[in-house]
């Protein structure tokens, strides 16, 4: 039975995150399970995922006294289409994580699937994963090379052997979308400033069109405006190509106001999976984790604390609000 009045829904939860609006809920389990998009309460047909990861374990310097594993039998799918957040503290294994999405680290066991398909199955193929999964690195800034900004943002397309007057397309475009301006593209990348940098960095990743756009922290060291500016640029990536995006971030705030599921490490483990409305349901165990939640949340729990009947799993100003309302017209908050 599909979920008649499923709490995971915008109408149920009053909530709606700033993207695409998807919202996977699963319906039983083992092979038969199915899955369903639910955009605005409104439930779409199957839920597809891109990629799967299987009981995924990373351990470095195996066999030696200093042998860790960052990530350890880790399970979870990357939907199409969606905005998938990921959070967790200081090395916790997101960084270790996400380059296995396109083949830069291979797993010491546990595979990682793109769309189905184990993307170590042929070895020597593992450059088309990287054409078709993107990643931006933590510190993109280390991934210029070129005399020019605009050399550093064709070398991607140029290598998946795009020339001419297609090139010079893709590479404005990419530039345009990143939030590079026309007159810096003929500057050195190492003249401009950190923030400029990164957005090169991911026009040049932007430029290979990849099918999922796997970020590890863009927005750290930027100051709030820069932060808001370069998700905004990822944002309207996200809606004009409809991609799939992943995103590691440190700020709960920046993952609560950008992603349609959030997937939540602690110690080389998923500690939560799901919705906002979901993870942000399970606040106190965040907070005692030694996480933080959206500052929304953090009002919603004093209020709750005082006395007042609210709802603590939200996370937009928006969804408050119309609870605080509700309460003043007598009504239930949520
Ligand atoms: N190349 C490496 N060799 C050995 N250990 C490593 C290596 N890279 C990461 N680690 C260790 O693996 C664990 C996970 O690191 P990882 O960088 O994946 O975490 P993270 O969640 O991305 O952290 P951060 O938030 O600081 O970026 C840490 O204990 C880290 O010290
Ligand atoms: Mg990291």
């Amino acid at each position: 039975m599909r979920p008649s009045c499923p709490p995971y829904t915008a109408a149920a939860t009053g909530q709606r995150p700033a993207s695409s609006g998807l919202y996977p809920v699963s319906e039983g389990t083992g092979p038969g399970r199915s899955e369903f998009l639910i955009m605005g309460g409104t439930i779409l047909e199957n839920l597809k995922p891109i990629l799967q990861i299987q009981h995924l374990t990373h351990t470095y310097s195996a066999g030696t006294p200093f042998q860790r594993s960052a990530v350890e039998d880790l399970s979870f799918d990357v939907y199409d289409g969606e905005f998938l957040g990921i959070i967790g503290h200081t090395g916790s294994g997101k960084s270790t994580l996400i380059q296995h999405l396109n083949g830069l680290l291979k797993p010491t066991s546990g595979q990682v699937l793109l769309e189905g398909r184990d993307i170590w199955a042929e070895p020597k193929k593992i450059r088309d994963v990287r054409f078709r999964v993107g990643l931006v690195f933590q510190y993109p800034e280390h991934q210029l090379f070129e005399e020019t900004v605009y050399k550093d943002i064709a070398f991607g397309p140029g290598n998946q052997g795009r020339t001419g007057d297609d090139l010079d397309r893709c590479v404005r475009e990419a530039a345009r979308l990143a939030g590079v301006r026309d007159d810096q593209l003929e500057k050195s990348p190492f003249e401009l400033s950190g923030g400029q940098k990164r957005r090169v960095a991911l026009a040049g990743v932007l430029a290979m069109e990849p099918e999922v756009l796997v970020l590890d922290e863009p927005t750290a060291g930027l100051d709030p405006a820069g932060r808001e500016n370069l998700m905004a640029n990822i944002q309207d990536y996200h809606r004009l190509h409809g991609g799939t995006i992943v995103l590691v971030s440190h700020s709960m705030d920046e993952i609560a106001r950008n992603a349609d599921r959030i997937l939540v490490l602690k110690r080389a483990h998923i500690l939560m999976e799901g919705t906002p409305a979901q993870v942000f349901a399970r606040s106190e165990e965040l907070m005692s984790a030694g996480l933080d939640v959206p500052q929304i949340t953090r009002v919603a729990l004093a209020l709750r604390d005082r006395g007042l009947p609210i709802d603590p799993a939200v996370y937009t100003v928006e969804a408050l609000e119309r609870q605080l309302l509700a309460l003043r017209k007598g009504g239930t908050p949520c």
